[in-house]
């Protein structure tokens, strides 16, 4: 059985005192023994989140990085850098930065051997369109997008996928725990297949998850847990997410 991990993507959002009061709220509820926990702010709050979290048993990951070592790539961050701070995780190829910042496959897994190489473990974001998914293609999308994007990541400790239907994330339009289900399973074959470690690779659903579906999502086979957007930055449904893993 996969130990679930319940991740919050806090994407560009917060100031140092939302984070602040976000982050008291996380801590005044105790994690389940049971459960990994991370919180993944933009750069500019990981400090906060990394002395907030100093004392608890949640994680703190980014939500990008660029090569491992630093050098002249002006804006960019290094995987090094990100771990001196105090990350143990890091987001790659989130949706969003696959359609706003043209992130392909290639990149992707470039990002991921600097991640490992850093000892950062990455969650490694993969999912379907809309259009792709009425088109009947969702399949063959999230096959694609898993072989290009874990090039070369056979072994990378910690490697966590998270399964992100475009379509279902900050709409409200989760997807069913039977659709949810059906995917991850695909995917875990698809890790099986690529020489990935498929059943110890945890593999999380993404796309407004909430409180009230978070339990049935949880209790199907191949979902080992959320990564989560909206609901993070309000710690009494990020708690009550935690606690129905
Ligand atoms: O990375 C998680 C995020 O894309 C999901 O967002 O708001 O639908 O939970 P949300």
């Amino acid at each position: 059985m996969r130990r679930p991990l319940v991740a919050g993507n806090w994407k560009m959002h917060g100031s140092r005192d939302s984070v602040g009061t976000l982050l008291n709220g996380l801590m005044a509820q105790s994690v389940p023994e049971t459960v990994d926990v991370a919180v993944c702010p933009t750069y500019v709050h990981l400090d906060q989140a990394v002395a907030a979290c100093a004392n608890s048993v949640i994680a703190v990951g980014a939500q990008d990085c660029w090569h491992a070592e630093p050098g002249a790539y002006t804006g960019d961050v290094a995987a090094v850098m990100l771990e001196e701070l105090g990350c143990e995780w890091v987001i790659l190829g989130h949706s969003e930065r696959r359609s706003y910042h043209a992130e392909a496959d290639a990149l992707i897994a470039a990002k991921l051997q600097a991640a490992a190489a850093a000892g950062l473990k990455p969650i490694v974001c993969v999912g379907e369109t809309l259009d792709q998914r009425e088109s009947g293609e969702a399949e063959a999308v999230v096959a694609r997008q898993l072989r290009g994007s874990l090039e070369g990541a056979v072994g990378t400790a910690g490697l966590v996928i998270a399964y992100e239907p475009v379509w279902a994330i900050g709409t409200g339009l989760t997807a069913s725990p039977e659709q949810a289900q059906q995917m991850h399973a695909f995917i875990r074959k698809q890790l099986q297949d690529l020489g990935v470690d498929a059943q110890q690779t945890r593999i999380l659903y993404g796309g407004s998850v909430k409180p009230g579906n978070a339990g049935e999502l949880f209790a199907q086979d191949d979902i080992d847990g959320a990564l989560v957007g909206g609901a993070a930055l309000k710690a009494e449904d990020f708690n009550a997410i935690i606690a129905a893993a």
